[in-house]
């Protein structure tokens, strides 16, 4: 029962935390740029952040963005957050886990 309970209950965490790093305004502070279901104030530079996980299967996709996005739009604003350290390697798998839960 409780190996079984487990796992979801950890991805649930996880995505949790991601959230809080998403909308915190000294870490993520994603909602600055984006909207995102259930953030206050978001601003709009960019695209609502909705249904990501049908648009990028891969859940690497999304870790690149978010580490790097200069690397696929070089004119991009937005911040490359595993690059420039905002954010660690394990912050950001946690916001990618609450990213494929929008
Ligand atoms: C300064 C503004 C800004 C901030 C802050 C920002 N983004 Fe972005 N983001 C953008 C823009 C603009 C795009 C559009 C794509 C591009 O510019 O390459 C984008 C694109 C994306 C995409 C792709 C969306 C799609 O539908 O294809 C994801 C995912 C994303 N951002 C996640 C995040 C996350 C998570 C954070 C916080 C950790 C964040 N962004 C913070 C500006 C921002």
């Amino acid at each position: 029962m409780l190996l079984f309970g487990a796992p979801s209950a950890w991805a649930q965490s996880a995505a949790a935390e991601g959230q809080k790093i998403a909308f915190d305004r000294s870490k993520g502070n994603c909602l600055s740029c984006h909207q995102i279901r259930g953030g206050d104030l978001p601003g709009s530079i960019g695209p609502e952040l909705k249904d990501l996980k049908s648009k990028y299967p891969d859940r690497n996709d999304l870790v690149a963005i978010v580490t790097d996005e200069t690397k696929r739009n070089p004119q991009t604003v937005m911040p490359p957050f595993g690059r420039n350290h905002v954010l660690t390697g394990q912050e950001i798998n946690a916001v990618v886990d609450f990213l494929q839960t929008l």
